[in-house]
């Protein structure tokens, strides 16, 4: 089983590095390689994705993601901005189904900055749309044009679209997870003001038609942004498009305490996946030790599930997690009075010795 290591930038070198040693203690025949991606690319290729990176991602059977970015490279034109690696990988390998889980850990019920009866218990499973939308249809301003066509532009624009193929498939990979849940599905959309979502509404309404066993509901993103603080609980599998699950997926993780807890999946119609923590780079605290590696840990696993068929695996590393937090050790980001705070390589060492 080949897997390629891509820490990229920020806490992300920190973050992976635990989760390689997770992996590495459950003695598998895994076969890791590393390469640069984003800034750390850029800075060593010129490129946040150079060919190398791409290829060695291509050629596995999954990768392992950290997180790029720096507010140091805001300068630079878009297509060598460190956030291009990630969009590319996303397209190029056609990951187009990304799991965002919310989960509320019971003992980090009080991290939260929700009231606890509104987050205990708490189960709730963002599908996020990830090759299409707005994030992928033609833009025009002045830092997407690197052959000098657009120079000083005064009005920029992106294209928001999705094809019914598209939506098709995301559409069936959402029932098919509620299926396995309660059952229940709600699309978000904005189909009171855009073209792009009334066609999503509709197509995902036919698609629904195949599942008769699952009840569906339809919400505007801007009502979804409410009742996820209001009450969260109430949703199950929420599907949605790319720039509307990129922003409600860091709410619903919130809810959970901390986004350092939580990981995500990225699949494409192969199995193929890539796994990286559903939070960013954190240039801010990168270096100091302090950044939470359960994300990236929890990342792993859902790696050996998904794309790897080590279920049990995969379930030994969760529980291992769920027994570092029934001891109480806490890194800054679910830190509260009561409880030891540990560094991210303790963090490691904690998982490791729970596996064990
Ligand atoms: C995410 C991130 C990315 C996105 C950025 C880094 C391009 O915010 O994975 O949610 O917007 O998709
Ligand atoms: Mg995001």
């Amino acid at each position: 089983m080949k897997i390629a290591v891509l820490p990229g930038d920020g806490i992300g070198t920190e973050i992976v590095a635990q989760a390689v040693r997770v992996l590495n203690a459950l003695e598998l025949p895994l076969e890791m390689e590393t390469a640069l991606v984003g800034g750390a690319a850029y800075e060593a290729h010129g490129h946040p994705l150079p060919e190398s990176t791409l290829k060695l991602a291509q050629q596995a059977d999954a990768v392992l993601f950290g997180a790029v970015g720096d507010w140091k490279y805001d300068k630079l034109d878009r297509p060598l901005r460190p956030e291009q690696a990630i969009l590319g990988l996303r397209k190029n390998l056609g990951l187009f189904a990304n799991f965002r889980p919310a989960i509320c850990y019971e003992q980090l019920v009080d991290a939260s900055s929700l009231k606890p009866e509104l987050i205990s218990g708490l189960d709730i499973l963002i599908i996020r749309e990830l090759t299409g939308d707005i994030y992928f249809g033609q833009p025009r301003g002045r830092r997407t044009a690197t052959d000098g066509h657009f120079p000083g532009s005064e009005e920029a624009f992106d294209t928001m679209r999705y094809s019914r193929p598209e939506i098709e498939r995301i559409a069936h990979v959402a029932f098919q997870a509620a299926r396995k849940r309660s059952k229940r599905v709600t699309s978000v959309d904005k189909a009171n003001v855009l073209e792009t979502f009334q066609f999503w509404k509709d197509v995902v309404t036919e698609v629904g038609k195949e599942y008769p066993d699952v009840a569906l509901d339809h919400m505007y993103v801007d009502n979804a942004a409410m009742q996820l603080v209001k009450e969260p609980k109430r949703f199950d599998v929420v599907v949605t498009g790319n720039m509307f699950g990129d922003i409600l997926s860091d709410e619903a993780s919130m809810l959970t305490g901390s986004i350092g807890m939580l990981p995500s999946a990225s699949l494409n119609s192969k199995g193929q996946g890539l796994y990286e923590p559903s939070h960013g780079s954190a240039p801010d605290i990168a270096g100091k030790g302090i950044a939470n590696p359960l994300a990236t840990i929890l990342s792993a696993a859902m790696m050996l599930r998904f794309s790897l068929n080590h279920e049990a695996d995969a379930q030994r590393i969760e529980a291992a997690v769920q027994a570092v937090l029934a001891q109480g050790l806490r890194t800054a980001d679910i830190y509260s009075a009561g409880t030891t705070r540990v560094s991210t390589l303790e963090m490691g060492d904690a998982v490791i010795k729970a596996l064990k």
